[in-house]
């Protein structure tokens, strides 16, 4: 029986799916331990908007079992050793320097946390990988763990996380499924059994999936290579919906009424951002390419340079039509974060589009619901390596979307905010310069409605 876990990472995946574990299995102890002590203070600060993570409902969970048998703190090692189950929510960030760079998962985060329970643990435990991992990654794992020499039994579980921010508190409590994998040996299946004993506190067991470890890690590389590839193929034919006058919409809704296409993830967009994507995708490509297998690395690499495509594609778009330059226009955007009900920047489509404007000269002007001012000039640093008093001149931040909009050249809607669909688009339009473009990069408005305003409306795929 888990009296006690540990999970290391207090970021998009730890807090949330710890709070939501804490929430349903109330005998069981949970400490989130993490390095970054900013981090850690405000997951206990008192004040619920502090939290470090915006996701509908997680707050109001978070002050209902916090200081019960939720904690959050910086003690790694005595949250590690006093844990029966310990669970690795650590980033694996596309590596960035030498072998791989570009493509392959950077690991260093995932080895320092074997290394320091390695270190620490006295008593055996149960290790479940929760961060999204290359396959074969327990192998690794288990050979850090088992050169101990203090004779500390460990089992490695692999279980994913197929959460999506914005939604994460429903997709844990009401998950399609959940996905644990181990070695199928004794004590490897007893090990499933005692994590399965866990979900069990509010999962249907049918919906509990049991398989071998590599076949789990490998199933959410690929559940978010099959997402990612969707976007993908409906954005690669609103291209030729511009082309042709059909509307990319419809055609969702044709194809999606197919009981085995199905109708979710296609919606054609700006492109996909978020932190997962891009980087699952790529890991995938480097996987196959060193295991020599350069037709299935270059099948799935098409996704991701299609969706890079989209995105300049987007922006290009823009300056063509706002008569071949941007330069010295202001240009309003709606919306920064990745998608609606986050705070997440992480390759956001934004940051992309902004860039490329920039560089024609425009001036943009940024309102986003949740997303803070210094993110902003953090993201745009990131793609043009400028400083932030340089991006200023060019980059601006308001907290009122009126604001945003006026006096603007265009208006772009990067973020699909509920919010938007309800502002008062007459106003916005009386406020801009004219013609005014509106371009939406979400579909979010009625073409129809805007047209109606005078907008010089564009959609994506129309
Ligand atoms: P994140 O960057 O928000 O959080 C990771 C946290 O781990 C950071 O706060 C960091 O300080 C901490 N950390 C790193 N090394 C540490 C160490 N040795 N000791 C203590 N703390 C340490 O990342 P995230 O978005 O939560 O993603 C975590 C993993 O989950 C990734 O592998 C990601 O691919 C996967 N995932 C993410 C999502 C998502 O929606 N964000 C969904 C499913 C899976
Ligand atoms: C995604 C997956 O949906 C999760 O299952 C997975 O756990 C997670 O990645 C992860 O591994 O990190 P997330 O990135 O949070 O979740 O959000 P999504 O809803 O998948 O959206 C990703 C991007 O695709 C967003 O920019 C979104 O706007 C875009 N998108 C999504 C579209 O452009 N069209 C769609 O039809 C759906």
């Amino acid at each position: 029986m888990i009296k006690n876990i540990c999970c290391i990472g207090a970021g998009y995946v730890g807090g949330p799916t710890m709070t939501v574990m804490a929430y349903k299995c109330p005998e069981i102890n949970i400490t989130v331990v993490d390095l970054n002590k900013n981090r850690i203070a405000a997951w206990n600060s008192d004040n619920p908007h502090d939290i470090p993570i915006f996701e509908p409902g997680l707050a109001e969970i978070v002050m209902k079992v916090r200081g019960k048998n939720l904690f959050f703190s910086t003690d790694v090692e005595s949250a590690i050793d006093k844990a029966d189950m310990i669970f690795m929510s650590v980033n694996t960030p596309t590596k960035e320097y030498g072998k791989g760079k570009g493509m392959a998962a950077d690991l260093k985060y995932i080895e320092l946390c074997a290394r320091q329970i390695a270190a620490v643990s006295k008593s055996d435990k149960i290790v479940v990988e929760k961060s999204t991992l290359p396959v074969r990654t327990a192998e690794a794992i288990r050979s850090i763990l088992d050169n101990t020499g203090n004779h500390v039994k460990f089992q490695i579980l692999s279980n994913p996380e197929f959460l999506a921010e914005g939604t994460a508190i429903n997709d844990l409590l009401n998950p399609d499924r959940v996905l644990i994998g181990g070695l199928q040996t004794p004590e490897g299946k007893a090990a499933i059994e005692e994590l399965t004993a866990i979900y069990a506190h509010w999962i249907p067991r049918e919906k509990i999936i049991q398989t071998n470890v590599w076949s789990s890690e490998l199933s959410k590389l690929t559940a978010n290579a099959f997402l990612a590839q969707r976007i993908s193929s409906i954005n690669s034919l609103s291209a030729l919906c511009e082309k042709t006058g059909a509307d990319v919409t419809e055609i969702a809704k044709a194809i999606g009424s197919d009981s085995r296409i199905g109708n979710k993830f296609l919606t054609a967009s700006v492109g996909f951002g978020g932190s997962c994507f891009q980087k699952d995708v790529l890991n995938l490509v480097y996987i196959c390419k060193t295991l020599g297998l350069e037709e299935v690395a270059e099948y799935w690499d098409w996704v991701i340079k299609m969706n890079d495509y989209q995105k300049h594609r987007f922006a290009d778009n823009i300056i063509t039509t706002l008569y071949n330059t941007v330069s010295g226009k202001k240009i309003a955007f709606l919306g920064w974060a990745f998608k609606k009900n986050t705070n997440d920047t992480r390759e956001t489509p934004a940051m992309y589009v902004a860039d490329t404007l920039m560089n024609d000269l425009a001036n943009i002007s940024v309102f986003d619901p949740k997303v803070s001012p210094n993110q902003i000039f953090t993201d745009i640093n990131h793609v043009n390596g400028k400083s932030d008093e340089e991006n200023q001149k060019q980059l601006s931040f308001v907290s009122d979307p009126y604001e945003a909009c006026q006096n603007a050249h265009a208006v772009v809607i990067l973020t699909e905010w509920d919010m938007f669909k309800t502002l008062d688009w007459k106003r916005i339009h009386d406020g801009m310069m004219k013609p005014a473009f509106l371009f939406d990069g979400r579909n979010l408005l009625n073409a129809e409605d805007m047209t109606a305003l005078d907008f010089h409306y564009k959609g994506i795929g129309k």
